[in-house]
């Protein structure tokens, strides 16, 4: 459906759990509340969901979280998605804590791409930022993902003044590995507004000023918003969400489904569409309606400037990023 700024909505977010197994510290601290169990989404009204929005030409779908792995059987709810008629990708972001355990019944879905958050290849601060030693079993989540087929992304948010050191170690995962590394810029949503904002426009410098060779990639890599640069002898790309700095909001495409129903047509916009009660009633219309509204008042843009603005009462992991 295209929104009243001419843009093609044709991509969603779902967020299928405010859970999650990792406590970083900008996105999860100790002492968070959670969402009561009562009030997540079942896959069923999940599934009700995606039906009408294939409806409005919403046709790829990114699973997330908290983390979407901490959901009992993510597998089978994928799988679902997947048998929907009109849907052509559906995509995971995970942390890859339990993804080794899970990657055979993921793959079995049909999922192709797999995107995984690592924010620093040093053992001391990967345990420092996510509250968990557990840096070795996302590298093998990395490898086996890729001995399995799937076409791997890497999220990596950079947040203290060692970020050169942090950006060029993991580049080369790109490197050594057929994979996209992406750096995402710190957006101020919950604890994200206390934390030093490390800007792309700085990694990209130092991108160029350390590697002869990089040219930009303007190939479809994803549905996302990333700007992807080739270097020369790297397998994989190199690639920026730059949410502040860069405005991508003239391209966005996408509306999110949070944890407990409510259709968010802006990441940092507080104002939602409640569709927990709708589908309750399995009023299938009703639904289709509220997505209808929900992308016609799609804003135009951010307001990352404007902190007073922003989203408080949903934090990054009952949005899903
Ligand atoms: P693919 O490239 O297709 O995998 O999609 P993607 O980049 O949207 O997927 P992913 O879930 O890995 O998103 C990476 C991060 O980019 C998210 O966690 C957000 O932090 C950020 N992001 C994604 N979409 C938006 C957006 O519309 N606005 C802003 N500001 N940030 C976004
Ligand atoms: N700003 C930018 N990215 C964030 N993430 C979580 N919180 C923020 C924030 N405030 C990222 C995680 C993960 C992805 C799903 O969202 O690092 O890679
Ligand atoms: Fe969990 Fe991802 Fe948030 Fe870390 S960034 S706490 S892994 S949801």
């Amino acid at each position: 459906m295209i929104d009243s700024y001419n843009r093609n909505i044709d991509y969603m977010r779902i967020s299928i759990t405010d859970r999650c197994n990792l406590r970083c510290r900008y996105c999860m601290p100790d002492g968070i509340k959670l969402c009561s169990h009562d009030d997540i989404l079942s896959f069923d009204e999940i599934v009700m969901v995606c039906r009408e929005a294939i409806k409005l030409g919403i046709v790829n779908f990114k699973i997330t979280g908290g983390e979407p792995l901490v959901r009992r059987n993510c597998h089978e709810l994928i799988k679902k998605i997947y048998a929907l008629d009109g849907v052509k990708e559906v995509t995971l972001t995970t942390n890859g804590i339990l993804l080794v355990d899970q990657l055979d019944d993921l793959m079995k879905t049909g999922i192709k791409s797999i995107n995984i958050s690592l924010d620093s290849l040093d053992r001391n601060k990967y345990r420092e930022i996510t509250g968990f030693d557990e840096l070795d079993r996302v590298l093998e989540a990395i490898e086996k993902s890729i001995e399995k087929g799937a076409k791997v992304k890497i999220n990596a948010v950079l947040h203290d003044r060692d970020f050169a050191n942090d950006f060029l170690s993991l580049i080369a995962l790109a490197q050594k590995y057929p994979i996209d590394v992406r750096f995402i810029e710190m957006m101020p949503i919950g604890l994200g507004a206390e934390s030093m904002l490390v800007s792309n426009e700085d990694l990209i410098k130092i991108l160029f000023d350390s590697f002869s060779n990089v040219i930009s990639d303007k190939s479809k890599h994803g549905n996302g918003p990333a700007q992807y640069y080739k270097i020369g002898g790297f397998l994989g790309c190199v690639g920026f969400i730059s949410a502040i700095h860069g405005k991508f909001c003239d391209s966005c495409n996408r509306i999110r489904l949070t944890s407990t129903g409510d259709i968010k047509s802006c990441l940092c916009f507080d104002k939602s569409i409640k569709l927990k009660g709708l589908l309750k009633m399995e009023d299938a219309e009703g639904v289709y309606e509220a997505l209808s509204k929900s992308i016609l008042e799609k804003p135009e843009k951010h307001c990352f400037e404007d902190i007073k603005n922003i989203t408080e009462t949903k934090k990054m992991t009952q949005i899903g990023g």
